[in-house]
Protein backbone atom coordinates (compact mmCIF):
# COMPACT_ATOMS: atom_id res chain seq x y z
CA UNK A 1 0.00 0.00 0.00
CA UNK A 2 0.99 3.34 -0.86
CA UNK A 3 -0.10 6.47 1.14
CA UNK A 4 -0.08 9.69 -0.28
CA UNK A 5 -1.12 13.21 1.91
CA UNK A 6 -2.13 16.26 -0.48
CA UNK A 7 -2.04 19.57 1.64
CA UNK A 8 -5.63 20.23 0.02
CA UNK A 9 -8.79 18.33 -1.35
CA UNK A 10 -8.05 19.58 -4.77
CA UNK A 11 -4.62 18.51 -5.14
CA UNK A 12 -5.98 15.01 -3.73
CA UNK A 13 -8.55 15.16 -6.24
CA UNK A 14 -6.25 16.27 -8.83
CA UNK A 15 -3.99 13.25 -8.06
CA UNK A 16 -6.75 10.51 -8.50
CA UNK A 17 -8.43 11.90 -11.82
CA UNK A 18 -4.81 11.67 -13.13
CA UNK A 19 -4.85 7.84 -11.91
CA UNK A 20 -8.35 6.88 -13.31
CA UNK A 21 -6.88 8.83 -16.57
CA UNK A 22 -3.56 7.09 -16.13
CA UNK A 23 -5.63 3.30 -16.29
CA UNK A 24 -7.54 4.21 -19.14
CA UNK A 25 -5.36 5.73 -21.44
CA UNK A 26 -2.85 2.16 -20.93
CA UNK A 27 -5.82 -0.29 -21.06
CA UNK A 28 -8.42 1.59 -23.04
CA UNK A 29 -10.82 -1.35 -22.60
CA UNK A 30 -10.37 -1.08 -18.29
CA UNK A 31 -13.29 -2.26 -15.98
CA UNK A 32 -13.55 0.44 -13.32
CA UNK A 33 -15.75 0.51 -10.16
CA UNK A 34 -16.00 3.90 -8.91
CA UNK A 35 -17.95 4.96 -5.64
CA UNK A 36 -20.59 7.57 -5.00
CA UNK A 37 -20.31 10.10 -2.15
CA UNK A 38 -19.32 13.34 -1.52
CA UNK A 39 -15.42 12.73 -1.25
CA UNK A 40 -14.78 11.00 -5.19
CA UNK A 41 -17.21 14.27 -6.69
CA UNK A 42 -14.40 16.75 -7.36
CA UNK A 43 -12.18 14.16 -8.85
CA UNK A 44 -14.75 13.26 -10.94
CA UNK A 45 -15.38 16.63 -12.11
CA UNK A 46 -11.71 16.97 -13.23
CA UNK A 47 -11.88 13.59 -14.77
CA UNK A 48 -14.47 14.36 -16.78
CA UNK A 49 -12.75 17.85 -17.95
CA UNK A 50 -9.34 16.42 -18.48
CA UNK A 51 -11.30 13.46 -20.72
CA UNK A 52 -12.62 15.63 -23.01
CA UNK A 53 -9.46 18.09 -22.94
CA UNK A 54 -7.11 15.47 -24.05
CA UNK A 55 -9.70 13.73 -25.27
CA UNK A 56 -9.15 10.37 -23.70
CA UNK A 57 -11.15 7.78 -25.24
CA UNK A 58 -13.62 6.34 -22.86
CA UNK A 59 -16.04 4.38 -25.42
CA UNK A 60 -14.58 0.86 -24.68
CA UNK A 61 -14.43 1.45 -20.54
CA UNK A 62 -16.79 -0.80 -18.34
CA UNK A 63 -17.98 0.64 -15.02
CA UNK A 64 -19.16 -1.18 -12.37
CA UNK A 65 -21.16 0.24 -9.69
CA UNK A 66 -20.04 -0.20 -6.06
CA UNK A 67 -22.86 -0.04 -3.90
CA UNK A 68 -26.83 1.38 -3.88
CA UNK A 69 -29.20 1.82 -1.21
CA UNK A 70 -32.13 -1.04 -1.33
CA UNK A 71 -35.37 0.12 -2.39
CA UNK A 72 -34.05 3.71 -3.41
CA UNK A 73 -34.57 4.04 -7.35
CA UNK A 74 -32.14 5.58 -9.64
CA UNK A 75 -34.59 8.56 -10.33
CA UNK A 76 -34.06 9.60 -6.15
CA UNK A 77 -30.83 12.37 -6.53
CA UNK A 78 -29.78 10.93 -3.09
CA UNK A 79 -28.98 6.99 -5.08
CA UNK A 80 -25.43 6.22 -5.90
CA UNK A 81 -26.86 5.41 -9.40
CA UNK A 82 -27.94 9.12 -9.76
CA UNK A 83 -24.79 10.50 -8.57
CA UNK A 84 -22.81 8.36 -11.36
CA UNK A 85 -24.84 8.96 -14.01
CA UNK A 86 -25.01 12.81 -13.51
CA UNK A 87 -21.23 12.78 -12.57
CA UNK A 88 -19.44 10.77 -14.84
CA UNK A 89 -22.00 8.39 -17.50
CA UNK A 90 -23.68 11.40 -18.96
CA UNK A 91 -20.64 13.93 -19.21
CA UNK A 92 -18.61 11.29 -20.64
CA UNK A 93 -21.52 9.65 -23.14
CA UNK A 94 -20.73 6.10 -21.73
CA UNK A 95 -23.05 3.91 -23.84
CA UNK A 96 -25.65 2.24 -21.48
CA UNK A 97 -23.97 -1.43 -22.05
CA UNK A 98 -21.04 -0.41 -20.54
CA UNK A 99 -22.82 0.80 -17.08
CA UNK A 100 -23.11 -2.22 -14.75
CA UNK A 101 -25.07 -0.56 -11.59
CA UNK A 102 -27.41 -3.11 -9.27
CA UNK A 103 -30.78 -2.70 -9.46
CA UNK A 104 -31.64 -2.25 -5.63
CA UNK A 105 -35.64 -2.08 -6.52
CA UNK A 106 -35.01 -5.70 -7.76
CA UNK A 107 -37.43 -8.02 -6.06
CA UNK A 108 -34.50 -11.04 -6.31
CA UNK A 109 -31.66 -9.05 -4.54
CA UNK A 110 -29.76 -12.36 -5.05
CA UNK A 111 -30.02 -12.33 -8.44
CA UNK A 112 -28.49 -8.98 -8.64
CA UNK A 113 -25.59 -9.56 -6.42
CA UNK A 114 -24.98 -12.81 -8.18
CA UNK A 115 -25.04 -11.03 -12.13
CA UNK A 116 -22.91 -8.31 -10.94
CA UNK A 117 -20.17 -10.93 -9.95
CA UNK A 118 -21.15 -12.75 -12.93
CA UNK A 119 -20.63 -9.54 -15.18
CA UNK A 120 -17.40 -8.58 -13.37
CA UNK A 121 -15.75 -12.07 -13.79
CA UNK A 122 -16.79 -12.06 -17.44
CA UNK A 123 -15.11 -8.99 -18.16
CA UNK A 124 -11.79 -10.32 -16.72
CA UNK A 125 -11.96 -8.72 -13.09
CA UNK A 126 -12.24 -4.71 -12.00
CA UNK A 127 -8.96 -2.97 -12.89
CA UNK A 128 -9.51 0.19 -11.07
CA UNK A 129 -11.71 0.05 -7.86
CA UNK A 130 -12.28 3.81 -6.53
CA UNK A 131 -14.01 4.24 -2.86
CA UNK A 132 -14.02 6.34 -0.11
CA UNK A 133 -14.53 5.21 3.45
CA UNK A 134 -17.74 5.86 6.07
CA UNK A 135 -17.53 6.82 9.11
CA UNK A 136 -17.84 3.74 10.87
CA UNK A 137 -14.72 2.33 8.80
CA UNK A 138 -16.79 0.71 6.00
CA UNK A 139 -16.37 0.49 2.34
CA UNK A 140 -19.31 0.84 -0.44
CA UNK A 141 -21.94 -0.96 2.52
CA UNK A 142 -19.58 -3.40 3.56
CA UNK A 143 -20.25 -2.67 7.54
CA UNK A 144 -18.14 -3.16 10.44
CA UNK A 145 -18.18 -7.18 11.32
CA UNK A 146 -18.67 -8.39 7.89
CA UNK A 147 -16.63 -10.94 6.09
CA UNK A 148 -13.54 -10.57 4.45
CA UNK A 149 -14.60 -13.31 1.95
CA UNK A 150 -18.16 -11.89 0.93
CA UNK A 151 -18.36 -10.74 -2.70
CA UNK A 152 -21.40 -9.40 -3.88
CA UNK A 153 -23.97 -8.93 -1.15
CA UNK A 154 -27.12 -7.48 0.58
CA UNK A 155 -26.47 -5.89 3.88
CA UNK A 156 -28.82 -4.47 7.09
CA UNK A 157 -27.41 -1.09 7.41
CA UNK A 158 -25.22 0.38 10.52
CA UNK A 159 -27.01 2.85 12.65
CA UNK A 160 -24.05 5.40 11.80
CA UNK A 161 -24.49 4.71 7.87
CA UNK A 162 -28.30 5.45 8.01
CA UNK A 163 -27.65 8.70 10.04
CA UNK A 164 -25.10 10.11 7.75
CA UNK A 165 -26.56 8.63 4.57
CA UNK A 166 -29.29 11.05 5.41
CA UNK A 167 -27.24 13.94 3.91
CA UNK A 168 -27.55 12.66 0.58
CA UNK A 169 -30.97 12.97 0.74
CA UNK A 170 -33.58 16.03 -0.36
CA UNK A 171 -35.77 15.14 2.63
CA UNK A 172 -35.66 12.58 5.35
CA UNK A 173 -36.12 8.53 4.22
CA UNK A 174 -35.69 5.43 5.54
CA UNK A 175 -32.44 3.63 5.27
CA UNK A 176 -32.13 0.04 5.88
CA UNK A 177 -30.24 -2.09 3.99
CA UNK A 178 -27.90 -1.72 1.32
CA UNK A 179 -26.19 -4.25 -1.81
CA UNK A 180 -22.80 -3.88 -2.29
CA UNK A 181 -19.45 -5.34 -3.63
CA UNK A 182 -18.09 -6.95 -1.35
CA UNK A 183 -14.38 -6.98 0.35
CA UNK A 184 -13.44 -9.84 -1.47
CA UNK A 185 -13.98 -7.98 -5.01
CA UNK A 186 -12.01 -5.76 -3.45
CA UNK A 187 -8.63 -7.98 -2.99
CA UNK A 188 -9.46 -9.40 -6.62
CA UNK A 189 -9.65 -5.64 -7.91
CA UNK A 190 -6.13 -5.30 -9.82
CA UNK A 191 -5.89 -1.60 -8.09
CA UNK A 192 -7.54 0.05 -5.04
CA UNK A 193 -7.55 3.49 -4.40
CA UNK A 194 -8.97 5.45 -1.18
CA UNK A 195 -9.58 8.78 -0.66
CA UNK A 196 -10.63 10.34 2.30
CA UNK A 197 -10.62 14.01 2.68
CA UNK A 198 -11.63 16.68 5.50
CA UNK A 199 -11.05 16.58 9.60
CA UNK A 200 -14.06 14.79 10.40
CA UNK A 201 -12.66 11.62 9.11
CA UNK A 202 -9.32 12.03 10.83
CA UNK A 203 -10.44 9.65 13.57
CA UNK A 204 -11.27 6.78 11.43
CA UNK A 205 -8.46 6.94 9.13
CA UNK A 206 -6.23 6.95 11.90
CA UNK A 207 -7.67 3.50 13.05
CA UNK A 208 -7.56 2.61 9.29
CA UNK A 209 -4.49 3.02 9.16
CA UNK A 210 -2.66 2.58 12.26
CA UNK A 211 -5.00 -0.44 14.28
CA UNK A 212 -4.72 -4.16 13.25
CA UNK A 213 -6.67 -5.26 10.25
CA UNK A 214 -9.58 -6.74 10.89
CA UNK A 215 -13.46 -7.49 9.26
CA UNK A 216 -14.78 -4.78 12.43
CA UNK A 217 -12.94 -1.84 10.48
CA UNK A 218 -13.62 -2.60 6.86
CA UNK A 219 -11.16 -0.37 5.38
CA UNK A 220 -7.76 -1.59 6.93
CA UNK A 221 -7.98 -4.65 4.48
CA UNK A 222 -6.67 -1.91 1.92
CA UNK A 223 -2.83 -2.10 3.94
CA UNK A 224 -3.26 -5.94 2.69
CA UNK A 225 -3.78 -4.92 -1.08
CA UNK A 226 -0.57 -5.60 -3.07
CA UNK A 227 -1.80 -2.67 -5.16
CA UNK A 228 -3.53 0.35 -3.42
CA UNK A 229 -3.17 3.61 -2.62
CA UNK A 230 -4.52 5.48 0.39
CA UNK A 231 -5.07 9.86 -0.65
CA UNK A 232 -5.78 11.72 2.31
CA UNK A 233 -6.08 15.41 2.72
CA UNK A 234 -3.94 16.96 5.15
CA UNK A 235 -7.34 17.97 7.26
CA UNK A 236 -7.92 14.13 7.63
CA UNK A 237 -4.28 12.62 8.20
CA UNK A 238 -3.83 15.37 11.12
CA UNK A 239 -4.31 12.59 13.56
CA UNK A 240 -1.72 10.03 12.09
CA UNK A 241 1.64 9.37 13.94
CA UNK A 242 3.49 10.50 10.54
CA UNK A 243 1.31 12.95 7.99
CA UNK A 244 3.79 14.99 6.19
CA UNK A 245 2.44 16.15 2.66
C1 LIG B 1 -21.30 5.99 1.76
C2 LIG B 1 -21.12 4.99 0.61
C3 LIG B 1 -19.67 4.72 0.30
C4 LIG B 1 -18.92 6.01 0.42
C5 LIG B 1 -18.84 6.35 1.88
C6 LIG B 1 -18.22 7.71 2.17
O1 LIG B 1 -22.28 5.56 2.65
N1 LIG B 1 -21.79 3.75 0.81
O2 LIG B 1 -19.55 4.15 -0.96
O3 LIG B 1 -17.62 5.86 -0.10
O4 LIG B 1 -20.11 6.22 2.51
O5 LIG B 1 -19.03 8.74 1.72
P1 LIG B 1 -18.58 10.25 1.67
O6 LIG B 1 -17.54 10.35 0.61
O7 LIG B 1 -19.83 11.02 1.35
O8 LIG B 1 -18.03 10.58 3.01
Amino acid sequence: MELKIFETYELLSEAAAKEILFVVKKKPTAVICLAGGDTPLRTYQILVRQAKEYHIDFSKVHFVGLDEWIGIPSSNSGSCQFFINKNIIAPLQIDANHLHLFNAMSNDLEAECRKMDGVISKLGGIDLMLVGIGMNGHVGFNEPGISFRLKSHVVELDQITTQVGQKYFKTEIELKKGITLGMQNLQEAKEVILLASGDKKSSIVKQMMEEEINEYLPASLIRAHANSKVFLDGASAHELQTNDC
